[in-house]
């Protein structure tokens, strides 16, 4: 069988929409290249000396792990020159970063979460990358771009993606026409399509939640699994399974996979009111994805691609995967 790589894809979506910009187009194949060297980084550990934490914090009070600092440093250097961007950002980074004038400037934004799963680097589990693609708004030229021109609802995303660094190292994309997966070819140094269509069953029975959180838990979150762990005598009359990576780019391509339900929901900590993970760089490109892949993201009440930005980089509830397990917890929140 002949093998399709990602240039390959990439081409052949440009002239079947025009929609997708030879910008888009190079983009896309920068960021896969980014990700292609991060992946190679991973894979020496302790060999190439990246493991283990810095003394830095990033602007959300984390402490950075060399992997984090090296995978920021890796995507901006990738996508500075191309002339396809006017500004990046990253949870890694106190604000936007704006290309340098010493290079052409494009139409997008690029926005990522340069390394996810920072707490499984140094135990050898899957970790990834995820990035978001938005255009810059039309009243943007010819002034520099601020980080007002981030806060665009995730609906507006033009493309979206996530890397997992794992047993494999995989590249999900879209476009906004469905969801593509390739692997990792080592040997000849590219992405190869191996999943032309994912889709995201609809009804599933495994849910993923650190449970360790449930004395924080509203309601709804709370009085949704204690049905869950009620099993088949309970009022969902079924067996539910567990899994949980606390890596949110392996527990969310595990349901793109063979489909589940990931939720993070915000909580009754004043730390958790808003929930853990971030807006723009985790919890709407991963929507987008798993919405175009038939599934439903919310945030509790609403649709997270819905949801009008605040702050680059604000947090939210997630709770995302198989739709009819997510309408399922949404009618816990409108009832409960
Ligand atoms: P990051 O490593 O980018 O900070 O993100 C970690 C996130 C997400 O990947 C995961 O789902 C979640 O944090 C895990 O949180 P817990 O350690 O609280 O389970
Ligand atoms: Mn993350
Ligand atoms: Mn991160």
């Amino acid at each position: 069988m002949k093998q399709k790589t990602l240039s390959q894809y990439l081409v052949e979506q440009q002239r079947r929409d025009p929609a997708i910009t030879t910008e888009i187009r190079s983009l896309i194949e920068t960021v896969a290249r980014a990700c292609k060297a991060i992946a190679h980084c991973v894979s020496k550990g302790a060999l190439g000396g990246v493991l283990g934490s810095l003394e830095s914090e990033n602007v959300q009070g984390e402490v950075q792990k060399k992997l984090d600092v090296i995978s920021n440093d890796i995507l901006l250097g990738a996508n500075e020159w191309g002339g396809q961007l006017a500004a990046m950002a990253s949870e890694e980074m106190d604000t936007i970063h704006r290309i340098p004038h010493s290079y052409p400037r494009g139409d997008y934004l690029l926005l990522f979460d340069p390394l996810d799963g920072s707490s499984n680097i140094d135990v050898n589990v899957s970790i990834g990358t995820i990035f978001s693609v938005l255009r810059a708004p039309l009243d943007a030229e010819g002034r520099d771009i601020e980080e007002a021109d981030f806060l665009q609802p995730g609906k507006k995303q033009v493309a979206a993606g996530y890397a997992v660094y794992g047993p494999q190292s995989l590249l999900v994309l879209t476009l906004g026409s469905g969801v593509v997966g390739f692997t990792l070819d080592r040997e000849q140094g590219s992405w190869v399509l191996t999943q032309a269509d994912m889709r995201i069953p609809e009804d599933t029975a495994e849910f993923a939640i650190n449970m360790s959180n449930m004395r924080h838990w509203e309601p709804p979150v709370k009085h949704y699994i204690d049905d869950c762990l009620a099993g088949e005598n309970g009022p969902l009359h079924k067996n539910y399974n567990m899994r949980w990576v606390a890596s949110m780019v392996a527990d969310v391509h595990r349901i793109m996979t063979r489909g589940g339900i990931f939720m993070y929901p915000r909580d009754e900590r004043p730390s958790g009111k808003k929930g853990k993970l971030r807006l723009m760089y985790e919890a709407n490109p991963m929507s987008f994805l798993v919405e175009q892949a038939g599934g439903l993201a919310i945030d509790g009440d609403e649709r997270i691609l819905e949801v009008q930005p605040t702050g680059l980089h604000q947090r939210i509830g997630v709770i995302l995967g198989s739709k009819n397990e997510v309408e399922r917890v949404l009618r816990y929140h409108q009832e409960d």
